[in-house]
């Protein structure tokens, strides 16, 4: 995926530049065509000659030399993409505040590419205020920004403050800047997990739903090139999705919420999520004391989301719902597609050993809306996710 990408590697001065030499290699591994500016403390850390000799391309570093004066701006529009690893609290601090007194940030103010920083110090500096201040600062400048690693820090302490590893920081480029596919352009919106409706301050009803099959398709979404947003429910392990914006709800209304505001701008919508039927109709303001023998709750239906957004669906909009069924299961599964107005229902019975919630396997039958008709076997949920999508983009984007 970086086969010919252009990436103008900026190095500061932090222990952490020794990673910056496998990095270099593996973006010329990769394919990738790399300069790069080391700062003047930078030196102290790795040589030109070593840096040179792995890119193929000669250091800059000084700003009034002759060439690298001239080339600054040069070198921003050259660039597909900027990258600065390690990024030192020094040079951070002056990023935020625009100062541009050597090469690398002459070249950063003028950069017109996108900006990936690798930030790299100790956990003390990381923590310190004024380095939360400027991340923030930098951020919303629009620079991208990798989290830090925990473990063992120069200081011989050990913390937050790890520059991300060289292998991590290009699966973070390739996923966020250099995807191609299908699905290039497109944007997905995907529900996964359960939702959790409270009964009074401290229980709720829920479901026994993880939220596997749900994040696995927002990955594999993602790996086709779709820009992707996932409405994830409670305790839905996210932690290792890359490049996907992730919003975090916990009830049914909240899910309809967050659906309501990323649906019109969707091309592709699908809901994996096993939303509550049901809600308390009145959550008590107090616990609920143990009194008589039996307790009666009132409940009442939650918005059926897939349905609501059914109705609202334009021309050209590809929503896509999960009939989870014990008995009758197509016939339930057909309707559903009917009822809720989707394009594709894709249907697991829990009959079917091995499908449904907390299993990593799943057996899915997909039905369409002119009769079609997809049957898969069993398998790890990651490849369910590509039999579905594949399945997507063969019926509407191929
Ligand atoms: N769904 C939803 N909002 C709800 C309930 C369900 O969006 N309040 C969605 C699910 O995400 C799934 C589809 O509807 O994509 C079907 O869910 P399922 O629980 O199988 O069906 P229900 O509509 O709840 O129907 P029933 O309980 O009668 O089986």
């Amino acid at each position: 995926m970086l086969k010919g990408k252009k990436i103008l590697l900026g190095i500061t001065g932090s222990i952490a530049a020794y990673k910056s030499i496998f990095l270099t290699r593996l973006l010329v591994k990769n394919g990738a065509e790399v300069k790069i500016i080391v700062t003047p403390s930078a030196k102290d850390f790795v040589t030109p000659l070593t840096l040179s000799t792995l890119s193929g391309n000669k250091v800059l570093v000084e700003l009034f030399h002759e060439e690298s004066w001239s080339n600054h701006v040069m070198l921003g529009r050259w660039a597909d993409l900027m990258l600065i690893a390690p990024l030192s609290c020094n040079t951070m601090a002056k990023m935020a505040n625009g100062l541009c007194d050597n090469l690398l940030m002459a070249v950063y103010l003028s950069a017109t590419c996108p900006v990936l920083l690798a930030p790299a110090m100790d956990e003390d500096m990381w923590k310190h205020p004024s380095t939360k201040n400027n991340l923030e600062k930098l951020k919303a400048f629009g620079n991208h920004i990798l989290p830090v690693n925990e473990g063992f820090l120069a200081s011989g302490l050990n913390g937050e403050g790890r520059m991300a590893e060289p292998e991590q920081i290009i699966e973070y480029m390739e996923q966020r800047f250099f995807l191609t596919g299908p699905l290039k352009g497109k944007k997905a919106l995907v529900t996964a997990g359960p939702t959790y409706e409270a009964l009074d301050p401290v229980r709720f009803i829920g479901n026994h739903s993880t939220g596997k099959m749900g994040t696995a398709i927002a990955r594999e979404l993602k790996s086709r090139g779709a820009e992707v947003v996932l409405v994830a429910g409670p305790n839905v392990n996210t932690s290792d999705l890359t490049g996907i914006e992730i919003m975090q709800v916990t009830s049914a209304a909240q899910m309809y919420q967050a659906c309501l505001e990323n649906f019109e701008a969707s091309d592709l919508t699908i809901m994996a999520a096993a939303v509550a039927d049901y809600e308390a109709r009145e959550v008590a303001g107090e616990k609920i004391k143990k009194k008589e023998e039996y307790l009666t709750l009132e409940l009442k239906k939650t918005t059926d989301i897939l349905k609501a957004l059914g109705e609202k669906k334009s021309k050209g909009q590809i929503l896509v719902g999960f009939a989870l069924e014990t008995e009758n299961e197509k016939q339930h599964a057909k309707d559903k597609l009917v009822r809720k107005n989707a394009d594709l229902i894709i249907l697991n019975s829990l009959r079917d050993e091995g499908a449904g919630f907390g299993h990593d396997t799943n057996k899915i039958t997909i039905f369409g809306k002119e009769g079609d008709e997809w049957d898969f076997d069993l398998r790890p949920k990651a490849q369910v996710a590509k039999d579905i999508v594949d399945t997507i983009i063969s019926k509407f984007y191929a």
